[in-house]
């Protein structure tokens, strides 16, 4: 098949979250199936043209009344196999995207001008697949910045030139919509009516994410339990109802990790490989874990490990609120080290400063790195993400890779990728809760520090089972070409029904 992924960020292009990870190795995966896969994003500021390659002529995109032009470059996806690449196509527009930021900035989070921003890019998708004269089966888009592909493929362009082609839309998090003021609509370049049919309407706003989850063939989020989670009032953000009237084309389907990358056999990031059968690496990695932080050097001390966006999604809240938050008393009463690596909202940020200059056995980095973030989930023995919702959710995967047991609410994908500790039998994979509160963190932290102390050969045996689980992609790809082949089979009897 040949599949276009439509998309604000892909790694190791631009970045703020998972959605770039699962662009990316989704597109490789697919690839080394053997299908044909191009990637579309913008060209970012941040993006140095100088590694890209031009592609000669403008590109004429129509919006409102009006032609854009924009230019496109054009890379290989690096880890593409050799003998099917992934092509990558960058749109190049200096107005909307020659600046700092992918959404926004810290002292602008979401521009103004974002719903021309992204109407612009998926708009101009089309445009660039006439450019390259190639028709993909499926148009892919990945969350609100590119739910518009699927309302022209369905308004514009099948009833036009890709009559062929089928559309899918991937939900990465319900939590962001692109809700804009309705005024920006005339610049869409649809009728108004199509403000209604489409269900851009949205108490009186302009909600493209809506839009896009009404237009698309076939819908699917990244776990199976947030995707029933999505249908429900309390999960739904409002867009409940919409799921459940497409219920019949939605699903959920885990993502992968890319085990090139996340795999303590052949990290290049850790002070030593471990495996299975051989975990002297781990320890290594706890020690210059606790080097790099300024944590005393005891192997038999409990370390706990974070790695996340500093945001509501997340539970920060319930873990660093000043007064509330449960981490001051995990650190105080229990005889573990806490370190977190993280960026984020700007009042927890403060706080964690200001509990690292409290707590002796609690460190917090501020900023943002990869390396570092490979050596907190080698290094430590638990990986702390109380998440309030979590899509799908990637952390909780490396740690269970890299033997470090997940201490997780148990919601959406987390709750598809972690086994709860059982006391009786042993078995289990992390520990988990169900309310998000202050208290139920504290006492699951308790619990997994109690059976630390007091369970060590379970312990160590729940490692090794986090260790043989296979997250790799190809489960999860062949899953999506199944979802694909399921769109072009009911455009196929849509036709025939016409006829
Ligand atoms: P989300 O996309 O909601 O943030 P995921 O767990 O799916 O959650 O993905 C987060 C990704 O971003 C992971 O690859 C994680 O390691 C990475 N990440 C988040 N914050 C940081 C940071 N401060 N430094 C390095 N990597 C980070
Ligand atoms: C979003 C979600 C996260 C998921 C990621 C990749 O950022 O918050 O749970 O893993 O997308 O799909």
């Amino acid at each position: 098949m040949k599949i276009l992924m439509a998309s604000s960020e892909a790694v190791p292009y631009a970045k703020t979250g998972g959605l770039a990870d699962m662009v990316s190795a989704l597109s490789l995966s697919l690839a080394k199936l053997g299908h044909e896969v191009r990637i579309v994003i913008p060209r970012y500021y941040s993006v140095s043209r100088d590694k890209l390659e031009f592609l000669e002529g403008a590109l004429g995109v129509p919006m409102g009344g009006q032609e854009e032009w924009s230019g496109v470059y054009t890379d290989i996806l690096p880890g593409s196999p050799a003998k099917n690449p992934v092509r990558v196509y960058f749109i190049d527009h200096e107005i909307y995207f020659g600046r700092d930021g992918i959404y926004g900035t810290p002292a602008e989070p979401d521009f103004l001008d974002n719903p021309r921003r992204f109407a612009f890019f998926s708009r101009a998708v089309f445009q660039l697949c006439r450019k390259i004269s190639w028709k993909p089966d499926i148009f892919h888009a990945h969350d609100w910045p590119a739910a518009l592909v699927p309302v022209y493929h369905k308004y514009i362009e099948r009833p036009g030139d890709f009559a062929g082609s089928a559309s899918v839309i991937t939900i990465h998090n319900l939590g962001y919509q692109g809700i804009y003021s309705r005024d920006n609509f005339s610049y869409l370049g649809l009728n108004w009516d199509v403000f209604y049919n489409a269900g851009f309407e949205d108490w009186s706003m302009m909600n493209l994410l809506k839009a896009g989850l009404y237009s698309a063939d076939k819908i699917n989020t990244v776990s199976p339990t947030y995707a029933e989670e999505t249908k429900t009032q309390v999960q739904g953000f409002r867009l409940d109802g919409v799921l459940r009237y497409r219920s019949g084309d939605y699903r959920g389907i885990l993502n992968g990790i890319d085990t090139d990358v996340w795999n303590p056999e052949k990290d290049t990031q850790i002070p030593a490989v471990y495996g299975i059968k051989n975990m002297a690496g781990k320890a290594k990695a706890k020690a210059e874990l606790q080097k790099i932080y300024n944590l005393p050097q005891t192997p038999d001390v409990p370390l706990i490990g974070i790695v996340t966006r500093l945001t509501d999604q997340k539970g920060v809240g319930e873990l660093f609120g000043p007064g509330y938050g449960s981490a001051w008393s995990i650190c105080r009463d229990m005889n573990i080290q806490m370190v977190l690596l993280g960026s984020g909202e700007a009042w927890c940020e403060y706080e964690l400063q200001s509990l690292s200059s409290r707590l002796s056995n609690f460190k917090a980095r501020i900023g943002y790195s990869e390396s570092l973030s490979h050596l907190i989930e080698a290094g430590s023995d638990f990986f702390l993400m109380p998440s309030r919702y979590e899509p799908c959710g990637l952390n909780q995967m490396y740690s269970l890779a890299y033997g470090t047991l997940p201490i997780v609410r148990s919601t959406g994908g987390l709750a598809d990728t972690v086994e709860n500790f059982n006391e009786d039998t042993g078995k289990g994979t992390g520990f988990m809760f169900d309310q998000l509160n202050p208290s139920s963190i504290y006492n699951t932290v308790g619990w997994a520090v109690w059976a630390y102390y007091n369970r060590r050969p379970q312990i160590e045996e729940m490692r090794l089972e986090g260790m043989k689980k296979d997250f790799s992609w190809e489960k999860s790809a062949r899953k999506y070409t199944e979802l694909y082949g399921e769109c072009l089979g009911k455009k196929a009897q849509a036709s025939k029904a016409q006829a």
